[in-house]
């Protein structure tokens, strides 16, 4: 057998538990301690999961010299703190989206983890799903000409008990933000991973139905830096949710690709017809009849691999702020009415 990382998991809420199924998929990790404020929370998910160490303080657990990686699934504005925290302490990271929720804690975050030689990673595991990543490809091969119009269509449907759930939750100092923020940045991210980085924004948004301080529904405009234009539209309070869907028209054809699968794929004057796409099976790894929950095997899987090969993360920090700086610039646009350059 290969070597295997020993992790940690910080925060034992909703997202952790897609850390720990990943854990019980790959052969390259394995679940080692887990640590959460509330005790109770630490304990249950030790007890499901067969951690051997429990933590209430996450500076002990730092401290543990078998943990080579720790996985970041606390409320977002902590993510900064904990990550320099980690990388001080020698361990490896997973940090979970959004790294951070501002400008000045990103540039922090990342200065320091640069200087201190720990790898870090950060989850946006669905750039790791295959209809997403035909998309990237065949845009990137060239196939398709350039890039005229790319569009996000982010429409979520959280109820009120949702945002109550959580004192974090909706909050400008942990949750950084709304629809876009916390729900839409995965589909931000699809957006300028595919069609390139983003030169300036106008933007409005509102808090119409939910009684939460960010916003529930946005709007934005964007001119990409290779030229294209595109739209975002972002929502946490339309009924019912809508598939993610993004859409791609470039000078010879166009891809338009939802949860669903892909749905549109044409280009002009050939017969090339939308890859077939089978997703993964996993099962996890004591119980060959039970299913995970699959959405971070892959990202688990490349951060571990990155530690063990010495290579850089499938998803870096630098290009994970990208959708968050393209968001600030869309709360920014709002607030101040006119178009903000990146
Ligand atoms: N990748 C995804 O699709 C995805 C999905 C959901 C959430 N997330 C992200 O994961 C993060 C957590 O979200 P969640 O929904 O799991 O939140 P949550 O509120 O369910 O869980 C957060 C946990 O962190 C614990 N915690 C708070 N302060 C702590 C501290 N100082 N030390 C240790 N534990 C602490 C809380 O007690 C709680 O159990 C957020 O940044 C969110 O954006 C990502």
């Amino acid at each position: 057998m290969g070597r295997v990382v020993k992790w940690g998991i910080i925060g034992c809420g909703v997202i952790s538990k897609l850390h720990c199924d990943a854990l019980g998929v790959v052969d390259n990790a394995q679940l080692y301690a887990v640590c959460d404020i509330i005790e109770e929370k630490a304990k249950a998910k030790a007890e499901e999961y067969g951690a051997k160490k429990i933590y209430t303080d996450y500076k002990e657990m730092l401290k543990d010299p078998e943990i080579e990686c720790v996985s970041i699934c606390t409320p977002s504005g902590m993510h900064g703190q904990m990550c320099k925290d980690a990388a001080a302490a020698g361990k490896h990271i997973l940090c979970e989206k959004p790294m951070e929720i501002t400008k000045e804690k990103m540039d922090d975050v990342i200065e320091f983890v640069e200087k201190s030689g720990v790898k870090m990673g950060c989850v946006f595991q669905r750039r790791c799903d295959p209809k997403f990543l035909a998309v990237k490809e065949a845009i990137d091969s060239g196939r398709f000409g350039k890039v005229i119009l790319a569009d996000a269509y982010l429409k979520y449907f959280r109820s009120q008990e949702y945002y109550n759930s959580g004192d974090w939750r909706a909050t400008w100092e942990l949750d950084g933000g709304g629809a876009l923020m916390n729900q839409g940045v995965h589909g931000i991210d699809l957006l300028t991973w595919m069609a390139g980085d983003v030169e300036s924004v106008f933007a409005r948004c509102a808090t119409q139905v939910r009684d939460i301080e960010v916003e529930d529904t946005a709007i934005a405009s964007l001119k990409f830096k290779n030229g294209a234009l595109g739209n975002i539209e972002g929502t946490t309070s339309v009924y019912p949710a809508q598939d993610t869907r993004i859409e791609i028209h470039c000078e010879k054809g166009s891809m338009i690709v939802s949860d669903k699968g892909i749905l549109q794929w044409s280009i002009e004057g050939s017969d090339e017809q939308a890859p077939e796409i089978q997703a993964p099976v996993f099962k996890m790894k004591d119980d060959p009849t039970k299913l995970p929950g699959t959405s971070h095997v892959v990202p688990l899987g490349d951060m571990a691999d990155a530690i063990i090969n010495d290579r850089k993360p499938a998803v870096t920090p630098r290009e994970a702020r990208k959708a968050v700086d393209l968001i600030l610039a869309i709360y920014q646009s709002s607030d101040e009415k006119r178009e903000i350059t990146l």
